[in-house]
């Protein structure tokens, strides 16, 4: 069954603890927080202090999006923060390896981000240094944009190497996801998706994760 992270992104940061006991009371299983700089996107979110207050009341796994430029930089301030995967964008270095197998040496599980305009196959000599591969279904920056259809193959193509590799690296997708498409995400082969803004718009986001998990069976 897929897994489904909320983005609190989208969520109401003056009553952040609430929206954080909605998720922990839910049918979610991960939190997705979102890191951003103003440099590598053109938007800034929150770090690592938000981080370490979401921690203390999170029950739920706490899957962490950096999207940021030298993120070999932060990989220990943000394990202290209670990071249980770190995902770092191929975008943004020279080593990712390197970096890679630091996450895992600091006891985090690695991710490794790959926006729109990244090929797959880009990763595939790392495949087995990876626990989770997140293909961008938008440009990252901002919550509440369209998914983008050519994410599909993406999605397959991503599914055929893993499988090939015997590696357990999980695929997740992160960007638009919805109702109406999330069948067709996980049939692409997703195992993990990503929704802020179809959450924290509903007029009851704990019914919404509920459906999104009830598609995704
Ligand atoms: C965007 C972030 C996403 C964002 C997704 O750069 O990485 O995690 O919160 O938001 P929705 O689900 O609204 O597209
Ligand atoms: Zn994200």
């Amino acid at each position: 069954m897929a897994l489904i992270a909320p983005s609190l992104l989208s969520a109401d940061f003056l009553n952040l603890g609430s929206d954080i006991d909605m998720i922990n009371n839910s049918e979610a299983d991960w939190f997705h927080l979102d890191v951003m700089d103003g440099l590598f996107v053109p938007n800034i979110s929150y770090g690592m202090p938000i981080i370490a207050q979401i921690k203390k009341r999170a029950k739920k796994t706490c899957d962490v999006h950096l999207m940021v430029v030298e993120p070999q930089r932060y990989l220990e301030d943000f394990k202290k923060a209670g990071a249980d995967y770190l995902t770092v964008h191929y975008e943004t270095g020279y080593h990712i390896h390197r970096t890679l197998t630091s996450i895992r040496a600091l006891g985090m599980k690695a991710g490794l981000a790959i926006n729109p305009h990244t090929p797959v196959e880009m990763v595939k000599d790392i495949i087995h240094d990876i626990d989770l591969l997140l293909v961008m279904s938008i440009n990252p920056g901002f919550g509440g944009q369209k998914f983008l259809p050519t994410t599909f193959n993406k999605i397959r193509e991503a599914r055929q190497l893993i499988d090939q590799s015997g590696s357990k690296t999980l695929i997740e997708i992160d960007g638009g996801v919805t109702l109406e498409n999330i069948s067709d995400i996980i049939a692409a082969g997703a195992d993990v998706l990503v929704a802020g803004n179809t959450v924290f718009a509903a007029p009851d986001p704990a019914d919404m994760i509920k459906r999104l998990k009830q598609a995704g069976k």
